[in-house]
């Protein structure tokens, strides 16, 4: 007789919706594929009297999320329904009481991942969470499985589909980022807060628990430099595309020859043959270089409704298969062990080398581009390329871009520090990140 893994879900917005219509959608599959019945027998949620998809069956719906995690009647907790303060308690409670637990919380894996685990590990229970990062592209289980032969040198892509969705259409359209925004948001893509859209904290969560797994490291959000795309112009896309380049909010893992971790989320000038440059609206990538393996490239939809929902319910299978086999814990979700992660020093993003692109707004006087390139030079940044435009007779600025060979972070601060305490420098200057 087919066994039934008794399923409680936490969260029925977008995601939680897409769960239940895969479940229906593809029930006879699953089972026999699993061999177990697949059964939702809870959700919780914040909201009952919130208007829901007809696929929603209302007399399961609490209010009382504790319930779901103590129910006697649930084998495994989903969470989808996000954030730190509410959901981080009701799974470390469903953990303890030896449920299994699957999620799509990026924050609450990437902070609090470690803790989460050994809770797990401890109560015999899984944890699961390939829904937490690149939505639809199955890269948690490349890095645990297929690479868990092979040596990671870099993990560099695009990790959020919200931002990569706004500079997509304001370079393809010309659509304002505001309105941009507002569609991302409409279309399912964006947190419940999108300033960690914004701001790269949702591309930091992703990167945390990427370089954890790819380097057996116990990496943190902390250690993400991070940097948002509210800074990118319109005019910056505008320059870039005239000189090569396709403007990505990238995310970067990366060993070090010295053997540091440099770990850095930011907006970034791609070179438009490199496939980066041509991952769009809410498409996510991941370039992955290895030792054995060279390079490869995962890419796919980076979120969205069906597409996270599918990932969830591949944990979900997980779950039950090892539920059907009797097992836990057989592959760590980190790849290794918590215990065994190591603490890998992050290198310092001040030492980071990188050409870069300068953007200035400028007094048009006699002498403001031997103003620009000497500060530079006496930072040791050497100009590749500088080029003026858009000169206005009545205001008399002008916009100049400068493109640099490799130089120091630091030092380019610096040299830009210098450059904006002139008069006749309107600020902020603006610099952004070349990736070779
Ligand atoms: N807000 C996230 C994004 C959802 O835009 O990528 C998927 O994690």
């Amino acid at each position: 007789m087919t066994r039934t893994l008794r399923i409680g879900l936490l969260g029925c917005g977008v995601v939680g919706t897409g769960v239940l219509q895969l479940l229906r959608d593809h029930r006879e599959r699953l089972t026999s594929r699993v061999d177990v019945a697949l059964e939702v027998r809870r959700i919780g949620v914040r909201d009952i009297a919130r208007p829901r998809d007809a696929i929603v069956p209302t007399k399961l719906l609490t209010d009382d999320l504790t319930s779901v995690v103590e129910a006697d009647d649930v084998d495994v907790v989903v969470e989808v329904m996000g954030g730190l303060d509410v959901a981080g308690p009701l799974m470390r409670r469903a953990l303890e009481r030896g449920k299994h637990v699957v999620t799509a919380n990026k924050a609450l894996i990437a902070e609090y991942g470690s803790d989460l685990l050994e809770v797990a590990h401890a109560h015999g229970a899984d944890l699961y969470f390939e829904a937490a990062v690149a939505g639809g592209i199955p890269i948690l289980r490349v890095l645990r499985e297929s690479l868990v032969s092979d040596r990671v040198t870099r993990l560099r892509g695009v990790v959020n589909g919200t931002s990569n969705y706004i500079l997509s259409r304001m370079a393809q359209e010309g659509v304002d980022f505001e309105v941009a925004l507002r569609e991302a948001q409409a279309a399912g893509y964006a947190e419940a807060d999108p300033a960690l859209d914004i701001n790269g904290g949702d591309a930091a969560h992703k990167l945390a628990i990427l370089a954890t797994l790819a380097f057996g490291a116990r990496v943190t959000p902390a250690n993400v430099y991070t940097e948002g795309i509210d800074t990118v112009a319109a005019e910056d896309i505008a320059f870039a595309r005239n000189l090569g380049y396709a403007i990505k909010p990238l995310a970067v893992a990366r060993e070090t020859p010295s053997g540091q971790l440099d770990l850095r989320v930011h907006p970034a000038l791609i070179p438009r043959d490199n496939a980066l440059a041509n991952i769009h609206d809410a498409i996510n990538a991941v370039q992955i270089d290895a030792a054995a393996l060279g390079s490869g490239l995962l890419s796919g939809p980076g979120a969205g409704q069906l597409p996270t929902a599918m990932s969830v319910l591949s944990d979900i299978v997980d779950v039950a298969r090892n539920y059907a086999a009797g097992a836990h814990g057989r592959v760590p979700p980190r790849a290794v062990r918590e215990v065994r992660l190591a603490d890998i020093p992050v290198h310092d993003i001040l030492e980071l080398r990188a050409r870069y692109y300068l953007r200035f707004s400028v007094a048009d006087r006699p002498g403001v581009l031997g103003f620009l390139a000497t500060v530079l030079g006496a930072h040791d940044v050497s100009i590749e390329q500088m080029f003026q435009e858009g000169r206005s007779d009545e205001m008399r600025w002008a916009t100049v871009v400068i493109l640099t060979h490799r130089a120091r972070e630091r030092d380019i601060r610096d040299a830009i520090a210098e450059i904006e305490r002139d008069e006749y420098v309107y600020r902020p200057a603006h610099r952004i990140l070349i990736e070779e």
